[in-house]
């Protein structure tokens, strides 16, 4: 099918028409529009980003794992990780294709310069893997792939890439999706699709500090859940331990910690031997919780990069210390910021979710190999060896035309800081009662705050289309998809630690 403008229908002035829809333009949503478009499908790509900053992708530093000569070690160190909650079928999957799907994306189609030693790469390890098998390109991997991969879909046939562009809900009829409502300038449209693959990344404007850029607002986890899709394991956030606490925060990669760096507390002590066995490079929700009592205890902790050559290794990393004033020679003040969802959308191991031509990628996914904890460097792979194999698969329905929602945009105006005001609130509450720490009753009150939040954004939902509306919107929906998928799980494991309650009440 080309891309056309279909008749205008229920209402609105325009309507457009694809084979797949692909919602978002992180490393998942690329390689789903290419996995399709290869299949020969038309390809629109929707994201709100204005590129390419916009994207997660694009901010992830370590690097992609792959398996190298031992991928039954890999699993093992997958699994591990995940205190074994993660689905082992879909380990093999993410495992058996992740050399292919880097050798073919990466380096055969995309040219990404990753850094070499020698004749070989230059492999590197992060904590909890048990042997050296992280490429990367300095401490910058995300941006070293993402820009050519929007580069070469940009020149890709079949392929339209449209920024700044909004999905405000999906269009359902007799449970298949049959694409979704965009907003672009103000203006909502419908795009008629055989497909949608919801890749629209994290979550990390529900906590105050986040590693993800601005806009992670869990919109293709909420999209999905209001049309009735299923989600899963959307209790586990995880928590990275080492993201600088000054002015304009920014994460310091674990790689660092993978090649010498040491944390100490306010006093000095290197503390991270007493908590586990693996020290620095423990399983990143043990050394999150670490870190944050260490801060409690003692004040601040500090990266020790004194053992390694910090600027000739990392030089991105020693700028970003320097253009903010931080002498990393001391140390670098750090503590935990969210992260990454391991839950999210339920789907197979093709990315289809329970509604029919449905799928989701990457973030905001659950593939089920995260389980409770992700390893390190494995969500740019999941997001590439997710999205090609969805896109593959949701190449080859043709769209057809059914009633869209009728959003009404009867009083565009909102109340001055009507959305700022709601997200403050927000934050406050995922931080203080579903962050590091749960304790049962405060999860209890978590929801009923959240229920009162999003009752009072939906009553504006009902005759206005802003986007920061619906950005709140998904906002408190996921919110409390993780705050009752939480309340409902009394195992600590993993990401998931719940305390007693005067831990709870120590912050
Ligand atoms: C990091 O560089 O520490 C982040 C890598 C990841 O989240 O996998």
């Amino acid at each position: 099918m080309s891309k056309a403008d279909a008749d205008a229908t229920d209402g609105y002035d325009d309507a457009r028409e694809t084979d797949v829809l692909v919602v978002g333009s992180g490393i998942a949503g690329l390689a789903a529009a290419l996995g399709a478009a290869r299949e020969g499908a038309d390809v629109t790509v929707a994201t709100k980003a204005t590129r390419p900053e916009g994207a997660s992708s694009w901010w992830a530093q370590g690097g992609i794992a792959v398996s190298r000569d031992d991928p039954g070690q890999f699993k093992r160190d997958i699994l591990a990780a995940s205190a074994d909650t993660a689905d082992p079928a879909a380990v093999d999957v993410l495992v058996d294709n992740a050399n292919d799907a880097v050798r073919d994306v990466l380096v055969d189609t995309l040219d990404v310069d990753f850094d070499t030693n020698g004749d070989d790469y230059d492999f590197t390890r992060e904590a909890a893997h048990d042997q050296d098998r992280i490429l990367h390109v300095d401490a910058a991997t995300g941006k070293a792939i993402h820009v050519p991969f929007l580069h070469y879909l940009d020149d890709h046939d079949g392929v339209t890439v449209r920024d700044d562009t909004a999905a405000l809900q999906l269009i359902t009829h007799e449970g298949r999706v049959h694409g979704a409502l965009l907003e672009s300038d103000g203006e909502v449209t419908p795009t008629y699709a055989g497909a949608v693959v919801l890749a629209t990344g994290g979550i990390g404007d529900l906590y105050p500090r986040s590693t993800n850029p601005d806009g992670s607002t869990g919109d293709g986890v909420a999209m999905a859940a209001l049309a009735g899709a299923d989600t899963e394991d959307m209790e586990y956030v995880q928590f990275h331990p080492t993201v600088y606490t000054g002015e304009d925060p920014f994460l310091v990669s674990e790689a660092v910690r993978g090649e010498g760096g040491l944390l100490r507390n306010d006093e000095g002590e290197r503390f991270m031997p007493d908590y586990h066995e693996d020290a620095e490079l423990a399983p990143r929700d043990v050394v999150a919780r670490a870190v944050e009592k260490e801060r409690e205890a003692t004040g601040e902790v500090w990266l020790d990069v004194s053992g390694l050559d910090f600027a000739g290794e990392f030089p991105g990393l020693a700028g970003k210390c320097e253009s903010r004033g931080v002498e990393w020679q001391r140390g670098i003040p750090v503590g935990p910021a969210e992260h990454f969802l391991c839950g999210g959308v339920a789907v197979d191991d093709r990315g289809r979710a329970s509604l029919d031509r449905l799928y989701a990628v990457g973030e905001c996914s659950c593939t089920g190999v995260h389980g409770a904890n992700r390893l390190a460097s494995t969500s740019l792979l999941e997001g590439l060896v997710w999205g090609l194999r969805a896109g593959e698969d949701a190449a080859g329905h043709d769209a057809s035309v059914v009633e869209a929602p009728d959003l009404l945009d009867r009083d565009p105006a909102l109340p001055e800081n009507f959305a700022s005001e709601k997200f403050v609130r927000l934050r406050r509450v995922m931080d203080e009662y579903v962050g590091l720490r749960r304790h049962p009753d405060d999860l209890g009150r978590a929801q009923a705050v959240l229920r009162r939040l999003k009752g009072e954004v939906d009553a504006y939902v009902r005759t206005r289309t802003s986007r920061s509306l619906y950005e709140l919107r998904y906002a408190s929906v996921t919110a409390l998809l993780v705050t009752r998928a939480a309340a409902e799980n009394d195992r600590s494991v993993g990401t998931h630690n719940i305390v007693e309650a005067d831990e709870a009440r120590a912050r």
